[in-house]
């Protein structure tokens, strides 16, 4: 017949990044939907260092949806992930629809398999859910042959994700549709446009965050009046200005607006009733400690972000990340992983001035820090072209990964 035969097994791996918001989303107008009250601004960090690999087969030997996160089984039910699946689905068949000649149609009955694994411990509490959500959607595109806005359909995953749709320098547009059409990712620059940003990850020592953001900003939604006069009087803005910090390349006026719009954001989390706490005192150490830096070299040369969790995010430029690391170090001598504290891209040897340590080091507190990862922005979702790298087997099972 004319109809291509309908393929057996179909598999496909992605890979997607990890994103830090510098102008931050908080508060929902629709939770179904998920339909932003503001706009957001994030910086897309790179997958050599931060990145999450998901493979997605579909065939018609399956007899059920499955999902392994990290190789453990999980529940495929998730109504986030069904989301996400079904909108998929609905190009997918759109896309048929709109073009009968389609080369290798994959049945959209079929049952699929998903398998999904970090690059980073989970326990590091680095924010997966965006890379993770950004990746499945990439590959169960690929998978069905759906092409073009997909920003829409991670954004149903979780709201972060449709920024980790794109490399570089993302703003996610809150959009005006109740239907949500228009509440899409777009790229405000890509990561080659300032090759000497970078990135430090401090991660901090234990301790699962305490409410997670879906519930946190929920609640923020439903008492705080500082975030309502975020969203209409102070974000549209910020995001304005910083999208011209970015263009001109002008570091402290992009570091000083990513330390106040963090603030802003950990204070509309302690106006919400009742409070809720992000920030420890290890981040207020950290804040100070920047502030410090800062204050010494009488400029911003350092910037902290802080999402729903203590992790401090440091954007700074190549030529102050050896000097700042020294002052982590010194400040937050490591435990025991001495020769693990710096992971990442290399970070070049500095031996700061005396009277810098002794103005910007106070009181050391051991182990505080667990390690350092040096990063810098880089580019959105990649398609994983080798077979081998494919999380699953011929049997649709996950492999053993060596
Ligand atoms: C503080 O995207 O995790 O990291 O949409 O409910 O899944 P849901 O929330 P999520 O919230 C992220 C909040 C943030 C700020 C940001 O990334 O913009």
């Amino acid at each position: 017949s004319a109809m291509a035969e309908e393929r057996a097994l179909a598999m496909v791996t992605c890979t997607a990044p990890v994103n830090i918001a510098v102008i931050k989303y908080w508060g929902k107008r629709d939770n179904d939907l998920i339909l932003p009250i503001n706009s957001s601004l994030s910086v897309t960090l790179h997958q050599d260092q931060l990145k999450t690999t998901t493979t997605a087969a579909a065939s018609r030997d399956f007899t059920e949806d499955r999902l392994w996160l990290n190789g453990e089984e999980a529940d495929v039910g998730h109504p986030r992930l069904q989301a996400c699946l079904r909108e998929v689905r609905r190009l997918a068949r759109k896309r048929r629809g709109d073009n009968a000649e389609d080369a290798a149609p994959l049945s959209l009955s079929y049952k699929i398999h998903i398998a999904t694994e970090n690059n980073f411990p989970t326990a590091a509490g680095l924010a997966s859910s965006a890379a993770g959500y950004a990746c499945l959607v990439s590959a169960l595109a690929r998978l069905y042959g759906v092409e073009g806005e997909l920003s829409e359909v991670a954004r149903r995953g979780s709201g972060s994700a449709c920024r980790s749709m794109l490399g570089g320098f993302v703003q996610w547009q809150r959009g005006e549709r109740p239907d949500g059409r228009d509440s899409l990712a777009h790229q405000v620059a890509p990561e080659t446009h300032w090759p000497e940003l970078r990135v430090l990850v401090l991660v901090v020592s234990g301790e699962k965050k305490q409410v997670g953001s879906t519930a946190g900003m929920q609640t923020s939604v439903d008492t705080s009046p500082l975030l309502k006069h975020r969203a209409e009087a102070v974000v549209p803005e910020r995001l304005a200005l910083m999208i011209r910090h970015i263009h001109e390349r002008d570091f402290e006026g992009f570091g000083q607006l990513t330390m106040r719009d963090s603030n802003q954001f950990h204070a509309t989390c302690l106006d919400t009733f009742p409070p809720i706490f992000y920030l420890n005192d290890l981040s207020r150490q950290i804040i100070a400690l920047a502030h410090r830096f800062n204050a010494h070299h009488g400029r911003t040369k350092v910037a902290y972000t802080f999402d729903a969790g203590p992790n401090a995010v440091i954007f700074t430029l190549a030529d102050t990340v050896a000097e700042f690391v020294e002052v982590v170090r010194r400040s937050f001598p490591p435990a025991t992983n001495g020769d693990q504290f710096v992971r990442g891209l290399p970070v070049g040897s500095a031996s700061p001035p005396e009277e810098l340590l002794a103005a910007v080091v106070t009181e050391p507190v051991p182990g505080a820090v667990r390690y350092i990862l040096h990063t810098q922005p880089g580019p959105g979702p990649q398609l994983v072209d080798d077979p081998s790298q494919h999380l699953l087997g011929a049997d649709g099972l996950p492999r053993r990964r060596a």
